[in-house]
């Protein structure tokens, strides 16, 4: 069976663009790309059938999950893996000789708006619309030689004959509570939602020193206990799944930080070398989220 990829019934699962302010203020030069997807609780996370865009081992690798949530999460995982990948293919594209106005006069097949001026964004939208539906990108898709796997220790990372857009990509996905969400960069990357849950005040020992609370209000007076520590257990997610090793909660400490923009950059200290590494958190939708770039 072959995947048929149905680009133009994917949902738009950008991101917030406040998410994107911020990874550029905190992270200056990281090229990335975000999906982001709301999860219904017991519905499948998009109207896009699995077997459109899985390959046969990924569609019975979804199918032998027993829970229904697992199911939902790691399906929607891969939706916005797949969905960044399928932009950074088209960005490519874009940058490597392709006529802007020639693809989207071949492939548009959506009316263009007559209420909508044409500004920069829109067109960015109808060129990458068009592009995704150029041949070249849907064969791709559809014989794709390519595939998101898992390490040892769970890590995902791209394998098999990869497009050039992708090699040297680092990827990190996460579902938790409303959302599931994914991030490719040209930087070792970990990237983590988490619902504010009051649980979360219950474990604060376990993941978090009292010094760290104290610092945790100083940076972050203007949020709430529970939101202030969702934020640095998000960050801490972010970090271990960057690092190799998975580093225990305890072993990082937060040491730094600032307010920027929407969010927040924190910095964690941690490893026997006493090594910083910064995160960018934010808060929405009752969620935290946090993206760590880890230095060359
Ligand atoms: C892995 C871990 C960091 C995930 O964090 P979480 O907040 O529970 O879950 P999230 O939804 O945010 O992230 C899940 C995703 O993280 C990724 N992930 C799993 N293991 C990972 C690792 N070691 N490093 C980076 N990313 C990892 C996977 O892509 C996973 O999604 P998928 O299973 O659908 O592919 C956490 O569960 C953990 O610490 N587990 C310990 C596992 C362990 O010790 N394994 C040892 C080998 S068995």
């Amino acid at each position: 069976m072959q995947a048929n990829f149905p680009f133009t019934a994917w949902p738009d699962i950008s991101p917030p663009p406040a998410f994107l302010s911020l990874l550029a203020e905190v992270f200056p030069g990281v090229q990335c790309r975000v999906s982001l997807l709301p999860l219904v609780s017991d519905g499948p996370p998009s109207a896009v059938a699995p077997a459109d865009f899985l390959r046969p081992d990924e569609l019975r690798q979804w199918q032998s999950f027993a829970s229904n949530k697992r199911k939902r999460e790691w399906l929607g995982g891969r939706l916005c893996a797949y969905n960044c990948a399928r932009w950074l293919i088209a960005a490519r594209k874009k940058t490597s000789g392709n006529n802007y106005e020639s693809v989207i006069a071949r492939n548009e097949t959506t009316k263009k708006s007559t209420t909508m001026p044409d500004t920069g964004v829109e067109k960015d939208h109808r060129f990458f619309r068009s592009v995704c539906n150029d041949v070249a990108v849907k064969e791709c898709f559809s014989a794709r030689d390519w595939w998101l796997a898992a390490d040892e220790n769970g890590r995902p990372f791209w394998q098999g004959n990869l497009p050039e857009a992708l090699s040297g990509m680092d990827i990190s996905l996460s579902h938790g509570g409303a959302y599931a969400l994914a991030i490719i960069a040209t930087r070792r990357v970990g990237a983590d939602v988490e619902a504010c849950r009051t649980k979360v005040q219950r474990v604060a020992a376990q993941f978090c020193h009292l010094a760290e609370e104290e610092r945790l209000a100083r940076l972050i007076p203007q949020q709430d206990r529970l939101a202030r520590l969702t934020l640095l257990w998000s960050a801490k997610e972010s970090l271990r799944k960057a690092a190799t090793g998975l580093p225990g909660f305890l072993a990082m400490r937060l040491t730094d930080g600032s307010h920027i923009g929407d969010g927040w950059r924190l910095v964690l200290t941690w490893g026997a070398t006493g090594r910083q590494s910064t995160v960018a958190t934010t808060l929405h939708d009752g969620h935290a989220f946090a993206f760590c770039f880890l230095e060359e």
